[in-house]
């Protein structure tokens, strides 16, 4: 049965080869200065950053440098950030970068001009800004988050040890985005594999859920086939366009709140993922691998029929011996499929020990969307078993 809800997503996408032509157009539409947003230096390497200041100053605009923002976000950066962008008045973000960039620059955009102390506000309360916004744009450089087009802002906190995100509304959502999948060719290939896998993973957090006959589960499963697909085209040939835009284009797709709709989701391998970036300072993607296979093992007997269809319909399973079986079968042929593209399969290969485990399980928040909800005893036994 599919639930009642508001569809709205403001973000205008411009996609393809070239598509930063775009740029100059949308950035009319914004007052003089804008704050640019990167990150540790990759645009700089691949020349975007000079593109990307040319087209700035063509448009006569001035420019708040706010370069080096570090992947996963800390609460210590956002607050210079802030700063920067209340101090100078920007009237607009522009990010340049992955999903910690994106990110980065929608904390900032609610942050600016908060009273409160927004990691309190946002991160711990999820009260909602009632502050001024200043509007964010986007160039991708990175497939993966989906944050070119959703309220999701994920922020590290180094001292507290946690790392929590919070999904914005439609005011903080970034105005346009920049998608030309000729921008990620230059991406390591490691980057390139975590930022599949974690979209693989948000299309997975949503569809193993519910037990009704709903539409979005359709959508997911081809979203997942075009994924696995292109993302061994895109392992065998980097610079293979068709994979690379496929895999651009889902990654929007997985997560921009169309997967959501009408049904219950779960984000519990995200929630155990976080938490163990909140101690590594882990690549996102890689932490979700990490932690997938022995989390969907532990409940698949609560969600058989589901964990069966997706090895059916996704995996190409034979309809051979029992449900638990064929769903099994599932879950092995997506293990082949995480180590053809070289995912990391254990914490322990990130940075985690033994004697984290107890933190990394309080740092753990527990979903009720899913098909089952962990005790705490039982994100111990999955962490210890992902080690
Ligand atoms: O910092 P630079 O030098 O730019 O290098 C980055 C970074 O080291 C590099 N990179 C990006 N584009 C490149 C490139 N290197 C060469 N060529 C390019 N074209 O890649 C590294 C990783 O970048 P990052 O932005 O950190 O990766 P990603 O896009 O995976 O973002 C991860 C962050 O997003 C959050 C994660 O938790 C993490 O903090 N998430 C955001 C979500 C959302 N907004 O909805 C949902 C996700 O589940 C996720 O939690
Ligand atoms: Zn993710």
């Amino acid at each position: 049965m599919l639930g009642n809800f508001t569809y709205h997503n403001p973000t205008k996408l411009y996609f393809g080869t070239n598509a930063l032509e775009a740029l100059g157009e949308e950035l009319m539409k914004y007052g003089k200065t804008v704050q640019l947003i990167y990150g540790g230096g990759s645009i700089k390497k691949s020349g975007l950053y000079s593109e990307i200041l040319e087209i700035l100053l063509a448009c006569g605009k001035e420019v708040v440098e706010d370069g080096g923002v570090m992947p996963n976000p800390t609460y210590e950066r956002l607050k210079v950030g802030a700063k920067l962008a209340k101090d100078n008045a920007v009237d607009l973000l522009l990010a340049v970068g992955g999903g910690s960039v994106c990110d980065y620059a929608k904390a900032v955009s609610v942050s600016a001009y908060c009273d409160d102390d927004p990691w309190e506000k946002y991160y711990v309360r999820f009260e909602e800004p009632t502050c001024k916004i200043i509007p964010v744009g986007c160039v991708l450089t990175m497939s993966g988050t989906g944050s070119e087009m959703n309220g999701g802002s994920v922020i590290t906190n180094r001292e507290e040890k946690l790392k929590i995100g919070h999904v914005f509304g439609s005011d903080v959502m970034p105005k346009f985005s920049i998608l030309d999948p000729e921008l990620t060719y230059t991406l390591p290939e490691r980057q390139m594999v975590a930022g599949i896998y974690d979209i693989f993973n948000h299309i997975c957090e949503q569809y193993f859920s519910g037990d009704d006959d709903n539409v979005t589960d359709y959508l997911a499963e081809g979203l997942m086939k075009a994924v696995i697909s292109a993302s061994r085209e895109a392992k065998k040939d980097p610079r293979n366009y068709e994979a690379r835009s496929n895999i651009m284009w889902a990654a929007t797709w997985a997560l921009n709140t169309l997967l959501n709709k009408g049904k219950t989701t779960d984000w519990e391998v995200h929630m155990l993922g976080q938490a163990v970036g909140a101690y590594t300072d882990a690549t996102h993607g890689m932490t979700l691998a990490a932690v997938s296979l022995p989390y969907y093992r532990h409940i698949l007997p609560y969600g058989l029929q589901k964990f069966k269809r997706f090895a059916l319909n996704v995996w190409g399973v034979e309809p051979k011996g029992t449900d638990e079986e064929i769903a099994l079968k599932g879950l092995s042929a997506m293990e082949d499929w995480m180590k053809e593209l070289g995912l990391t399969l254990n914490i322990s290969d990130l940075g985690a020990t033994p004697d984290m485990i107890e933190g990394i399980a309080d740092a753990t928040r527990v979903q009720e969307g899913g098909y089952h909800i962990l005790t705490r005893d039982e994100i111990v036994k999955i962490l210890r078993e992902s080690l």
